[in-house]
C-alpha cells in the first residue's frame, strides 16, 4: 500500500514543483538551473507525503494540499543544500548525484538554497487561493515559518553544527534532532491538517503527537543508516557522521537500543492517531516505513 500511495504522492507533488519552476528570470538562468537541480532529483518525498496523509487523515481534498507539499518540499532541499556545503556538512554526493555546490559552485548553492527558502512562501502563500480561506493561509505559513527557522529546523542546524565532537547527552542529543529534523516534519503534518479546513484543536493535538514522535524518529534512522547501510542505496556517502565525529544515536546508545528506540517512537505515533479511522491509514503506513526504509 505506502509504495502506490508513495508513487502516487511523488507524482502529484512533482508535478506540481514542476510548474513552480516554469516562469523564471532570463539573465539567472544558472541559478534557476541550480534551484531545479537540487529539487527534481529524485528525494523520497516524505515531507510531501505526509502533508497529504494528514490532510486525507480528515478528511481533506489532496488539490488544497499541493501548495503545501510543495512549499515543505521546497524548504527540505534548500535545507540539504546549504547542509552539505563546506562550511557545514562537506558533503559531494546527495540522492545519488553530485551536491549543488560540486555540480554548480559554492555561491550559486547558496543563492539556490537562498531561492528555494522564498520560492517555498510563495507557492505556500499563493496555493489554493480560490478555495483555502485567507485565515488558513495565514496559519500555514505561520507553521512553515516556525518549523523552517531559528525556533525550528536552522535553530538545529546551529545546535548540530555546535555539537562536533561533543558527547551529547540523551536530552541533547533529542533537541537537536527535534530541531534539526523534527520541527519541519511537524510542520508538514501540521500543514496537511490546515489544508484540509476540518482540524479541530483536538484533532491537532493529536496529529502533532504524532508528529513530533515520526520525527524524530526519522532522524534516528538516518543515524541508523549512515551506519548500515551503503552509499549507493542511501545516495549519500555512508559512514559521513562517523568520519565527522558527529553525536548521533547509535554512538550515544549502541546500535540495538537506537533500533529499539526508533520502534519505540513508531508506537507513540501509531498510538496517537487511535481516535482517528481508516483514513488515517496513511499516515499509519508512513509512521511504520520511516522506521523500517533502507534509504
Ligand atoms: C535527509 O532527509 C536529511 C534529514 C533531515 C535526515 P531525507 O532522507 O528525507 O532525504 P531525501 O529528501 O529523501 O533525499
Ligand atoms: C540534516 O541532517 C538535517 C537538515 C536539516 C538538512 P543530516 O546532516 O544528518 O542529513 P544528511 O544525513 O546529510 O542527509
Ligand atoms: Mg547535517
Ligand atoms: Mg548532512
Ligand atoms: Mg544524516
Amino acid at each position: 500500500m505506502i509504495a502506490s500511495y508513495q508513487a502516487q504522492c511523488q507524482a502529484r507533488v512533482d508535478a506540481a514543483l514542476e510548474h513552480l519552476f516554469r516562469p523564471h528570470l532570463a539573465e539567472a538562468a544558472r541559478l534557476y538551473e541550480a534551484m531545479r537541480y537540487s529539487v527534481m532529483n529524485g528525494g523520497k518525498r516524505v515531507r510531501p507525503l505526509l502533508v497529504y496523509a494528514a490532510c486525507e487523515a480528515l478528511g481533506g481534498q489532496a488539490a488544497n494540499a499541493d501548495g503545501a507539499a510543495c512549499a515543505v518540499e521546497l524548504i527540505h532541499a534548500y535545507s540539504l543544500v546549504h547542509d552539505d556545503l563546506p562550511a557545514m556538512d562537506d558533503d559531494d554526493l546527495r540522492r545519488g548525484q553530485p551536491t549543488t555546490h560540486k555540480a554548480f559552485d559554492e555561491a550559486c548553492a547558496i543563492l539556490a538554497g537562498d531561492g528555494l527558502q522564498a520560492m517555498a512562501f510563495s507557492a505556500l502563500s499563493d496555493a489554493s487561493a480560490d478555495t483555502l480561506s485567507d485565515s488558513t493561509r495565514l496559519h500555514m505559513v505561520r507553521a512553515l515559518a516556525a518549523g523552517a527557522g531559528p525556533a525550528g529546523m536552522v535553530g538545529g542546524q546551529a545546535i548540530d553544527l555546535g555539537s562536533v565532537g561533543l558527547k551529547l547527552d540523551q536530552a541533547a542529543l533529542e533537541q537537536m534532532h527535534r530541531h534539526k529534523t523534527g520541527a519541519l516534519i511537524e510542520a508538514s503534518v501540521v500543514l496537511g491538517a490546515l489544508a484540509s479546513e476540518r482540524a479541530g484543536p483536538d484533532d491537532l493535538k493529536a496529529l502533532k503527537v504524532y508528529a513530533r514522535a515520526v520525527g524524530l524518529a526519522f532522524q534516528v534512522q538516518d543515524d541508523i543508516l549512515d551506519v548500515e547501510s551503503d552509499t549507493a542505496t542511501l545516495g549519500k556517502r555512508q559512514g559521513a557522521d562517523i568520519a565527522r565525529d558527529k553525536p548521533t544515536y547509535p554512538a550515544l546508545l549502541g546500535m540495538d537500543a537506537a533500533k529499539a528506540y526508533a520502534q519505540e517512537l513508531c508506537d507513540q505515533a501509531l498510538h496517537a492517531l487511535r481516535p482517528f479511522n481508516a483514513s488515517a491509514e496513511p499516515l499509519r503506513e508512513l509512521a511504520r516505513y520511516i522506521v523500517e526504509r533502507r534509504n
